[in-house]
């Protein structure tokens, strides 16, 4: 088996980050797995001997900087960060909704900077290291219903490629992913209409490109040619699709419109 890999990953405890943190351990690595629930946390490392739980809030950078240092020193290094905790939701009134935008700036901006920062200083210590980050297909374009994900997500995208530029030199490389639609809590039911892989699928999705050296992952194929058609198209049929779209789920979910 090759070498064990070091792989820390924020929000573990659901949905993609769970399912990479289980990924990664059954194939022999060791992961840290950082998130605020604890009890979902025990449960995961009680089935994964590789995996330990770090109970901490992305957004504090403190308790981020303490935890990235002493998972790096505990385990002689640090090999991969996945940058996963999210917050979203997919609302009209997300994007003037005090609280919902505030959260929202908090964990996918700065909850994803204060684990960056400080991954990137003992990355650049060892002269190798990629840095992961879940970003979204919703961050490519601007649509209805997703003003303040899509904008903080695009900020992920944006930071991250710009990012790689100044790290590749000194070893130090920086992956985008672009999930669509993944089946997990974060999204309130299935979207059939875009054929939404499981976490599970989605996390061996994932590795296995980021293994490969990918910079960018774009996923599922359908929607990721949906958002790229999307970005060309007139303004007035991106909302009339994704208006159309977003009424078609709550059928699918059995309210009435
Ligand atoms: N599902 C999709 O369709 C989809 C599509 C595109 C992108 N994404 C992105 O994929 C990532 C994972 O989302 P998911 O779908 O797997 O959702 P999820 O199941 O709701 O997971 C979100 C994770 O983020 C953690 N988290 C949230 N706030 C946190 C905080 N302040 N500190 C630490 N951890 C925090 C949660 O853990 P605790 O609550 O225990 O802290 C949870 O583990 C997100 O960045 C999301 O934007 C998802």
């Amino acid at each position: 088996m090759p070498q064990p890999l070091r792989i820390l990953i924020t929000g573990a405890s659901s949905g993609i980050g769970r399912a990479l943190a289980e990924h990664y351990a059954q194939q022999g690595h060791t992961v840290a797995a950082v998130a605020r629930r604890r009890v979902l946390l025990d449960d995961l490392a009680s089935q994964h001997p590789g995996i330990t739980p770090f109970e901490a809030d992305v957004t504090s950078a403190a308790e981020m900087e303490n935890l990235i240092n002493r998972f790096a020193i505990e385990q002689g290094g640090l090999d991969f960060v996945y940058v996963n905790a999210g917050a979203g939701q997919h609302a009209p009134e997300e994007g003037w909704d005090a609280r919902a935008t505030r959260s929202i700036i908090e964990v996918n901006i700065l909850g994803a900077t204060n684990t960056i920062v400080p991954a990137v200083a003992v990355m650049l210590r060892q002269g190798r290291g990629r840095i992961v980050g879940i970003s979204s297909l919703a961050g490519r374009v601007p649509l209805p219903c997703a003003a303040a994900y899509g904008a903080s997500k695009a900020w992920l995208s944006f930071y991250l490629d710009s990012l790689d530029m100044d790290l590749a030199p000194r070893g130090v490389r920086c992956t985008v992913v672009m999930p669509g639609y993944v089946a997990t809590p974060m999204v309130d039911g299935p979207d059939s209409a875009l054929v939404s892989p499981g976490a599970r699928r989605a996390a061996a999705l994932i590795a296995r490109r980021v293994a490969r050296g990918d910079r960018v992952i774009r996923f599922p194929r359908r929607v990721a040619l949906l958002t790229s058609l999307a970005a060309i198209a007139p303004r007035s049929v991106r909302i009339a699709a994704q208006k159309r779209r977003l009424s078609r789920r709550k059928v699918q979910r059995g309210r009435p419109e």
